[in-house]
């Protein structure tokens, strides 16, 4: 490799990471090798992606052999068996009536598209008035404007204009002192959902199309739901006439310990943003599944032949599909989503025995996932975090940093053993950090 200058890398401080690179050579189950050789454990799942461990030799084959017999054929207007048999096996473990899925690259083009299905549903049903969409400060949708706009992280937002507008945001769950250092769900909190309450009487219910929430906030941090208010979030939207759309391109494909966050708490959306997860990431792919309502809601009242006016080229690539075919093989073969179910209360209890650790100042954990929240350096916020996250590289264990918290997702194949190396990899990195 001759340059790092003609990559523009991605949410990346550019200078820094080119004066001192960390690359990526190899990866094989929980461990990546490091361009100089040495071994990584994976406590991120990659970015939150890599479910099943890395590697695995039936995706790899899959793709091998899909690339061999057809690289691509378009879904407009024409089709391929493989995305009609893969959107038949998602389907089949999607929670609910959320039976019909539409395709996309990434989950960034999810969010996008399920916000289009909810404006164009709402129009569809003679319900064109309803064209306001609610997020959620603290929110991550991907980076298209759509996301942006109901996305809830400033950084994200105030370099490119006015974005959406009747966009208006929940406030995020986080912060009641009362509830750090939960394990699991929060107790306390449940009400913030009665904001939606307030939304609603400030611009009335009939100018709302749809309410879009993470099940659990993973990129600004593990923001993990208190107790019933997911369950409160669809009731006030049950009684409005708003769509509820959950974004789980991080909680889905068993993060929680169950398929979705949806089986996990119980509540019922109108609509399931998914990515990530769907292929192990070995090829890029997203998803919306759609409840069978809106889906016939389009079939039955379309006036155009056209019912949806919204897809991607790649929407079912051949390789995606067969990637995820051999994903979602996997997860049932292996029993994952029930392995992250059994292996969460070890989680719980090994991530929760740093809270005597230099700087913490919060713990917070769902299923396989994890947040650990430092004490910012005074007037250098971020910084304290950066160097933890080195300090764990240089020590051979792969973190994530978001602000000054670290959010840990291992693959849902990680061993007990593999967990106490992780903690006690970034016990001794806090230590090492001033
Ligand atoms: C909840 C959520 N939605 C959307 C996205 C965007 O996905 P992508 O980076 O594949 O566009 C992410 C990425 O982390 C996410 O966590």
């Amino acid at each position: 490799m001759d340059s790092l200058d003609s990559f523009w890398m991605p949410f990346t401080p550019n200078r820094a990471f080119k004066a001192k690179p960390k690359l990526l050579a190899q990866a094989s189950g929980m461990y990546y090798t490091s361009h100089d050789g040495r071994q990584i454990l994976d406590a991120t799942s990659g970015l939150w992606c890599v479910n099943a461990g890395h590697g695995r030799r039936q995706i790899v084959e899959a793709i091998q052999k899909q690339a061999a017999v057809m690289d691509f054929a378009p879904t407009f207007n024409m089709g391929h068996p493989l995305a009609f048999e893969f959107t038949e096996k998602l389907s089949g473990i999607m929670p609910f009536d959320l039976k019909r899925i539409f395709l996309t690259n990434s989950g960034s083009e999810a969010a996008d598209t399920a916000l289009k299905i909810a404006l164009a549903y709402q129009r569809m049903r003679g319900q064109g008035a309803k064209t306001r969409l609610i997020g959620r400060e603290r929110a991550y949708h991907g980076v298209g404007f759509g996301g942006i706009s109901v996305g809830g992280i400033v950084r994200n937002r105030m370099t490119f204009g006015t974005l959406l507008t009747g966009v208006d945001h929940l406030p995020h769950t986080h912060g009641l002192p009362e509830n750090l250092f939960s394990k699991g769900e929060p107790e306390h909190g449940a009400d913030l959902a009665d904001a939606l309450e307030r939304i609603v009487a400030l611009h009335d219910a009939s100018t709302i199309a749809a309410v879009i929430v993470e099940p659990v906030a993973g990129s600004t941090g593990v923001l993990v739901p208190p107790k019933g208010y997911l369950q409160r979030l669809r009731t006030i939207c049950d009684k409005h006439d708003i769509l509820l759309i959950f974004d789980e391109v991080i909680t889905g494909f068993g993060r929680l310990g169950a398929a979705f966050g949806a089986d996990w708490f119980g509540v019922r959306p109108d609509m399931i943003c998914m990515a990530k997860g769907i292929t192990n990431a070995a090829v890029p792919m997203g998803a919306v599944a759609v409840s069978n309502r809106i889906h016939d809601t389009f079939m039955q009242a379309s006036e155009t032949p056209i019912e949806l006016f919204h897809g991607y080229t790649y929407s079912g690539h051949p390789l995606a599909c067969a990637a995820g075919i051999a994903t979602l093989d996997i997860y049932a073969e292996d029993g994952l989503f029930a392995r992250a179910a059994s292996l969460a209360e070890y989680w719980q209890d090994a991530i929760h025995s740093l809270r005597d650790a230099r700087h913490v100042i919060d713990i917070r954990n769902l299923g396989l996932v994890g947040g650990i929240e430092l004490e910012p350096r005074p007037g250098a916020a971020t910084a304290r975090a950066l160097e933890v996250f080195d300090r764990c590289y240089d020590k051979g264990l792969l973190i994530r940093v978001t602000g000054d918290i670290i959010a840990l997702s291992p693959p849902l194949i990680v061993e007990k053993d593999q967990i106490d190396t992780m903690v006690a990899i970034i016990r001794d990195a806090l230590q090492d950090t001033p």
